[in-house]
């Protein structure tokens, strides 16, 4: 079987086997050979931007409480290595701008997940922009959110930018927010992605990137359905399956 160009993203970085979202878990995804790479992005108590999943700091880092209570000199003090096995002790939280600064070596592209689903985080979508810009990786990158209001407010301060909706559970009115949004980007859970909603949002045009398929039957049935990118938290192993479903036929 011929897979049109699929490819694989690191989700939160090479989190199966590297502390998420640290750039220890972006350069494995980056020697692995994947794609692009997804992390998530939250802000300071005095406005940077910080690359983290939770809200809060205490399951990822060495640090307790809300990340927004925080100033960056504060964060720079946490360890975000510590939690997931000594040997990455001293990995610290990266800000927006160091990732970048870090991609500059290479060519991944970048999911840049805007949190503002459970937290407003106020004008964290200009910030956002002004790094991408800043940085010109506006090749690179692509903005989602659960929170559709964001995509939103990216698509009047940045149309050239692309964009993608994230979806948890798929609603009964998917078909019409996708022809009302007209976004390029579909990101669904990968449990509720089924052939008639990926051939679906095939037909309206948009790209099919569902989240997170682990097992490699699910890789090999996201694979075989013809989505555009896998999200992954085992890049090397889903890009291995990937591989030998091309070569198997
Ligand atoms: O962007 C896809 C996926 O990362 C969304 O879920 O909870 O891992 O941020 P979560
Ligand atoms: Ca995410």
């Amino acid at each position: 079987m011929i897979l049109q160009n699929i490819k694989i993203f690191a989700h939160r970085g090479s989190k199966g086997t590297h502390p998420e979202n640290t750039i220890a878990a972006f350069q494995k995804a980056a020697e692995t050979g994947a794609d692009g790479i997804e992390f998530d992005v939250h802000l300071s108590a005095d406005g940077e931007l910080v690359i983290i999943h939770d809200e809060t700091l205490d399951r990822t880092t060495s640090l307790t409480g809300y990340v927004k209570e925080y100033t960056a000199q504060q964060l720079k003090t946490g360890d975000a290595g510590v939690k997931y096995a000594k040997e990455f002790i001293g990995e610290r939280i990266p800000f927006l701008g160091e990732v970048f600064d870090w991609a500059k070596a290479n060519r991944l592209w970048m999911n840049v997940e805007i949190k503002t689903d459970k937290l407003a985080y106020e004008g964290i979508e200009q910030k956002i922009i002004d790094s991408i810009r800043h940085h010109k990786m506006e090749h690179r990158v692509i903005l989602s959110s659960f929170n559709h209001q964001s995509i939103e407010k990216v698509k009047l301060l940045a149309p050239d930018l692309e964009r993608a909706l994230l979806f948890e559970e798929l609603p009964d009115n998917l078909e019409q927010i996708l022809r009302d949004k007209q976004e390029s980007g579909f990101h669904p859970d990968k449990n509720s992605l089924t052939e008639a909603t990926n051939e679906l949002a095939k037909t309206l045009g948009y790209k099919i990137r569902p989240w997170v398929a682990n097992e490699e039957a699910d890789v090999i049935k996201l694979a075989k359905m013809g989505v555009d990118v896998i999200m992954t938290d085992y890049p090397e192993r889903a890009i291995k399956t990937v591989k030998s479903l091309d070569s198997n036929g």
